[in-house]
């Protein structure tokens, strides 16, 4: 317990030296490059975050696996051991287009299960870390369990394309809630769920999306699944449902 109370805190400070990295390129040019599409970015600043946080963890778990977004960790195959899973930038068209709305990720996770999540608001200059047994914090003390709203009392964040294409009739779910919210970040749209802003969230996601918020979640006792209820995989792209326990009853009626 002790040690994982300091590797807290040492995340925490590994955390806040990539905020001043990232404040101190805000003003500068950008070096952005398309991945996938024209609306799939990566910059020099994710790419600098991932080196230094692969270099942190190297020098703190020397033995461990390392799943980051950009590549530069290690090609894993399985989740047995230390894996530690990045994203360097969450939200990189917001840093581009708004540098604002975007977050740092960062989760360890032993032989499968969660132990240590982070999801830092870069601009809003928040963390939101721990694990199953520290509870969930930031720097103004323990976040409470979200109470437990049904999809009707709660706004739901989703992502853009999944809305337009209404996969899993979302058009019909969104329109049973209170009004829908497209953030654009999945780190941030994870924090608005963590503190009962939003009962609930749900994208196409990358495991370094959802590995973080996944722990945080889980340990404010919201359900995280895919959207048709089964486990997620943490080495794959899935359509994930994070929300409160009503709400997550709520959807799955209404996909099944
Ligand atoms: C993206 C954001 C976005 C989500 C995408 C992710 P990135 O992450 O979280 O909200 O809809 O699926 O890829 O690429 O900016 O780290
Ligand atoms: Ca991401
Ligand atoms: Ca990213």
């Amino acid at each position: 317990m002790e040690n994982l109370r300091q590797t807290d805190q040492v995340i925490r400070g590994w955390l806040k030296e990539i905020r001043k990295d990232v404040l101190g390129e805000l003003h500068d040019p950008l070096s952005v490059a398309e991945k996938s599409s024209r609306k799939d970015l990566v910059t020099n600043v994710d790419k600098a975050n991932e080196k230094k946080i692969i270099k942190y963890i190297r020098e703190l778990d020397p033995e461990a696996k390392i799943l980051g977004e950009e590549g530069q960790g290690d090609r894993v195959t399985d989740m047995q051991g230390h894996v530690w899973i990045i994203d360097p930038l969450d939200g990189t068209l917001n840093f581009v287009k708004q540098r604002d709305n975007f977050a740092v990720m960062i989760a360890l996770y032993i032989d499968g299960t969660g132990v240590l999540g982070y999801i830092m608001d870069v601009m809003r200059d928040i963390i939101y870390g721990g694990g199953p047994q520290l509870g969930v914090f930031n720097q103004s003390g323990q976040l409470p369990k979200p109470a437990n709203i049904s999809l009707k009392d709660g706004l739901l964040g989703v992502s853009g394309p999944m809305l337009i294409h209404d996969k899993y009739h979302l058009q019909a779910i969104d329109e049973a809630s209170s009004g829908v919210r497209i953030i654009g970040s999945a780190g941030i749209e994870f924090i608005q769920v963590l503190t009962g802003k939003q009962n609930g969230y749900i994208s196409h996601l990358m495991p370094w999306d959802f590995a973080a918020g996944k722990i945080l979640a889980e340990t404010l006792d919201l359900s995280v699944t895919k959207v048709d209820g089964t486990p997620v995989d943490m080495l794959s792209l899935n359509d994930v449902l994070v929300s409160t326990r009503d709400t997550h009853k709520d959807i799955l009626n209404m996909i099944r």
